[in-house]
């Protein structure tokens, strides 16, 4: 019998090579008179703001710009962007970028309507709609363009912080490939396991559902098939898969969860600053393989997914294959390992294992893990 569950996707999504064109029509189409371009200044810097800014003079609309976002948001930070939204009288925030700028133009827009701060926002039910936000992502990672959570720095603690409520979903999601066409290498690679860590997480946690479970195996294949000619090769067809992929993850993990490789990102990205795709992609393979007792099966299919020859295999023994493909991808991809980062100190890591222990998608996890099994993981990535 099919468990009970439900499935939301609030975001219309647009996907394709050049789709961003089609920005002005949207803000015709949707009576917007006063947009917002949320960004950072780097992205500012590779041109790609100026298809936006194009797009909004080609709808007779004038811009304004918010290019103050930063990596790993914090809770003042879309403070700061909500007055500024505010005061510029904004009705349509236009996110351009990865994760962080989408995310924070999702908290901008979460403060412009409900009030108070980003952080009273954190795990609480929304009062209202967010402001309407259309995001436009230029990374192939974070599936933030169709989630309804900000994932969001906790200043005062220095640990993320969720703003998770449908109300605050982006309105539209334009998922041009072409965005990530001059992504560097090493961005395609990193933001590409974020995908992938999302999709395996997504698929093997313990509040999947049939819906996300179709969605993120799919996802899985598509990037597994394309992550290295998309990241080595910048290869135009593996780069529009693996940005389908991490959109579709998102939709995945949006309806269901991520679980204990998030839990640690989450953790160490507040707390040190590490691009959250390659926190992840540093232990997504030892969190798989301590949580293959929760649920062979789910992680025998990611091996097949990954295209791992599992016929007459016991569920266990493909799961571990799959495993060492992640291992063998993250290797091709010339992921850096734990201990190149100077900030990394393993005295912290026992206050890293209570938090990561702690955290809410910890119980998503196929093996809740305890402190200790987080604090035993993290001392095997560090020495790998
Ligand atoms: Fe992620």
């Amino acid at each position: 019998m099919v468990e009970e569950f439900a499935f939301t996707l609030p975001t219309e999504i647009q996907f394709g090579n050049g789709i961003i064109r089609t920005l002005h029509e949207e803000l015709m189409n949707r009576g917007y008179r006063a947009p917002l371009i949320v960004t950072d200044k780097s992205m500012v810097a590779t041109g790609l703001v100026d298809i936006v800014m194009e797009e909004i003079k080609k709808a007779g609309l004038e811009y304004k710009l918010f290019d103050n976002t930063v990596p790993n948001p914090r809770d003042y930070d879309c403070d700061k962007g909500a007055a500024f939204a505010k005061e510029a009288g904004a009705d349509v925030l236009i996110a351009i970028g990865g994760g962080s700028s989408m995310d924070t133009a999702k908290a901008m827009a979460t403060v412009m309507t409900n009030g108070k701060t980003a952080r009273e926002w954190f795990d609480v039910e929304l009062d209202v709609t967010s402001s309407p936000v259309i995001c436009i992502p230029t990374t192939c990672g974070t599936g933030s363009e169709v989630t309804f959570n900000a994932v969001i720095t906790n200043s005062d603690t220095h640990l993320k912080g969720n703003i998770f409520d449908p109300k605050c979903a982006p309105v539209l999601a334009l998922v041009d490939p072409d965005m990530i066409s001059k992504l560097p290498s090493p961005l395609v690679a990193s933001t590409g396991i974020d995908a992938l860590t999302h999709a395996i997480e997504a698929h093997v946690c313990t509040v999947a559902t049939p819906m996300t479970d179709a969605v993120s195996i799919y996802a899985v294949k598509l990037i597994a098939e394309n992550i290295v000619k998309a990241a080595n090769e910048k290869d135009a067809d593996a780069l529009s898969k693996v940005m389908l992929a991490s959109m579709m993850a998102g939709v995945a993990f949006g309806n269901a969860d991520t679980a204990g490789v998030h839990c640690i990102a989450e953790c160490f990205g507040g707390f040190y600053d590490i691009p959250h795709g390659v926190t992840n992609s540093m232990f997504l393979a030892e969190v798989s393989e301590f949580s293959i007792p929760g649920n062979p099966k789910k992680y025998a299919e990611v091996a097949e997914a990954m295209g791992v020859e599992t016929k007459n295999m016991k569920d266990e023994d493909s799961a571990k294959e799959g495993v060492k493909k992640i291992r063998e991808l993250c290797k091709e991809l010339d992921i850096p390992k734990l201990s190149a980062f100077e900030v990394v100190k393993p005295e912290d890591f026992e206050y890293l294992a209570q938090a990561s222990s702690k955290h809410c998608c910890n119980p998503s996890n196929p093996v809740e893990a305890t402190a200790e099994e987080y604090l035993a993981i993290f001392k095997k990535v560090y020495e790998a």
